[in-house]
């Protein structure tokens, strides 16, 4: 249906595209994977009319075309749904769907939108400002956008990073459907697990080039998945820590050493009684320093209000919130200047300047603390101190291009050198690995247990469930706007943990 040839593209002087060709077929799911910065993002943006080859060519249905802009794509079939949110937040959910919708009456829109709405498991109210949704509702509005062109060609990049697992299943319930009625769907994930069980075929991206290309999914084992990825041979498992365990959901539970290893000398963060009206009820907890405290939830359960408190963005009508030195938090600033880091994978309207440079943004937050009494830190030396961040966790690019300029994971990367840069006592962390390769994912867990090791007090959210049950001592698991339990040690599992978000603990002892 769709083929693509000898693409290559440059951003300067990166080559992010050297040569790479792929092909779709009708009615397949295929799957396209790679590092951070392998190229990803550029081949399905030529593909889909948004950004031009320096070379080569494409086809649709045998004819050669040559897209103008992604407008004139979608016109010819094909969709994408980009990995950098493009909802328009002041616009209600159904000028969204329909951006060019001016013919289209009101009711005639929810007729067509209700059902693919539905499919997608989401209901939010029409006439509801798309910024107000969370982050995942707006990943789904987009795909929704995306379907309501009835394309011929989707391309999803990266549409389940954001999405909490029931919601992951349900996408690729439609998905498989899609493909069922005959569109080519191609995929990009760094849920090697998920690639593996809905995608027919697998091309990998290396450097700009094709290293694995259109294989049959079947024929690809995971190890061989993350050795093409990485450029190593497929071996054993010690290469690549977090990699193949992910084969096994579950299994590595309890593995773990489960006791926080107390540090009365570190930091640590507390909630007392704290309800936030609409948010949180009576809700307490402590992370200790040295602790790494998962906070587990369905949508508007609570557990991101937790984070909002403590990061002083969500004020308490009673209880008391406390930081490191007995501080409780005044406003964002204050929790800032208090030593609390806040990483969100909602980078984009939370974590970077796309605007400035890497060494501007790593070196963003220590200004809040340094800087005062006439002491501005020489330039160079800001500079090489974010080159060492930036080194330290791989980040492909150069302290003085743009954070517009690099790929999807590679920009949260550089979101946590910030706050390390920082040198904060409390981490708040919500999804930091979105959209984090399988290598950095490692790295960066290994960075937050290291932080933890020092005696710093770490909570984290993730919609990636295995990504707790790896990181944490104890997983505080909320309903309502209430802590209803938590599980550590060999009781916390996936599966457990799932349970406990949907239906609470029964009765079972916290
Ligand atoms: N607009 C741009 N300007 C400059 N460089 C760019 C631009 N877009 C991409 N690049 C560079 O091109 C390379 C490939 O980026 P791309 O976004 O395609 O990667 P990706 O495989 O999608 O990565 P990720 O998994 O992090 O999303 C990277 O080195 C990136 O920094
Ligand atoms: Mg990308």
């Amino acid at each position: 249906m769709l083929v693509a040839s000898g693409l290559v593209k440059h951003y300067g002087g990166v080559t992010a595209l050297d040569g790479v060709g792929i092909t779709l077929d009708a009615g397949e799911v295929h799957a396209l994977v790679g590092e951070n910065g392998a190229g990803k993002s550029t081949l399905v943006k030529i593909v889909s009319g948004a950004v031009r080859p320096e070379g080569g060519a494409l086809e649709l249905d045998g004819a050669p075309v040559r897209f103008a802009g992604a407008r004139q794509a979608a016109a010819q079939g094909v969709a994408i749904v980009s990995q950098e949110l493009m909802t328009y937040d002041d616009l209600t959910v159904l000028e969204n769907l329909f951006p060019y919708g001016g013919l289209v009456s009101t009711r005639e829109m929810r007729r067509l939108a209700g059902p693919v709405l539905a499919g997608l498991g989401i209901d939010p109210p029409p006439h509801a400002r798309a910024g107000e949704l969370p982050l995942a509702d707006r990943q789904l509005l987009e795909i929704c956008r995306a379907l309501l062109l009835e394309p011929r060609v989707l391309i999803l990049d990266e549409p389940t990073s954001a999405l909490p697992r029931d919601a992951a299943v349900r996408l690729a319930g439609v998905i498989r459907r899609l493909a069922a009625r005959g569109l080519a769907v191609l995929f990009i994930s760094h849920f090697l697990e998920e690639v593996m069980r809905i995608a027919d075929r697998v091309t990998v991206l290396r450097d700009g080039r094709v290293v694995l290309a259109g294989a049959d999914a079947a024929d690809v084992s995971l190890d061989s998945l993350v050795g093409a990825m990485l450029g190593r041979p497929a071996a054993g498992p010690a290469a690549t820590p977090g990699a193949p365990s992910e084969a096994e959901p579950g299994a590595r539970a309890g593995a773990e050493p489960a006791a926080a290893p107390h540090r009365p000398g570190g930091a640590a963060v507390s909630l007392t009684g704290v309800t936030v009206p609409g948010r949180l009820r009576d809700v307490s907890l402590t992370a200790a320093g040295g602790e790494i405290v998962g906070l587990a939830g369905l949508q508007g359960a609570g557990h991101l209000a937790v984070l909002d408190a403590v990061c002083g963005r969500a004020r308490p009508s009673s209880g008391s919130v406390w930081l490191p030195g007995g501080r409780a938090p005044r406003s964002a600033r204050h929790a800032v200047t208090s030593g609390v880091a806040f990483v969100s994978g909602d980078r984009k309207g939370r974590g970077l300047m796309l605007d400035k440079a890497l060494w501007e943004n790593v070196t963003a937050v220590s200004w809040l603390g340094q800087g005062r009494g006439g002491f501005l830190p020489r330039r160079s030396r800001l500079v090489g101190r974010a080159r060492a961040h930036l080194e330290r966790l791989r980040v492909r690019g150069d302290v003085r291009a743009g954070a517009g300029d690099l790929s999807g994971g590679n920009q949260q990367k550089v979101v946590l050198a910030k706050w390390l840069d920082a040198a904060p006592s409390v981490l708040a962390l919500d999804d930091p690995t979105r959209g984090v390769d399988v290598g950095a994912r490692a790295e960066l867990h290994g960075i937050v247990r290291g932080l933890a090791a020092e005696g710093k007090a770490v909570l984290i959210a993730s919609s990636d469930l295995a990504e707790l049950v790896e990181l944490c001592h104890r997983v505080v698991v909320f309903q309502r706007g209430r802590v209803v339990g938590s599980l550590a040690g060999g009781r916390l599992t996936e599966p457990a943990l799932s349970l406990a978000m949907n239906a609470g603990f029964a009765g079972s002892a916290r």
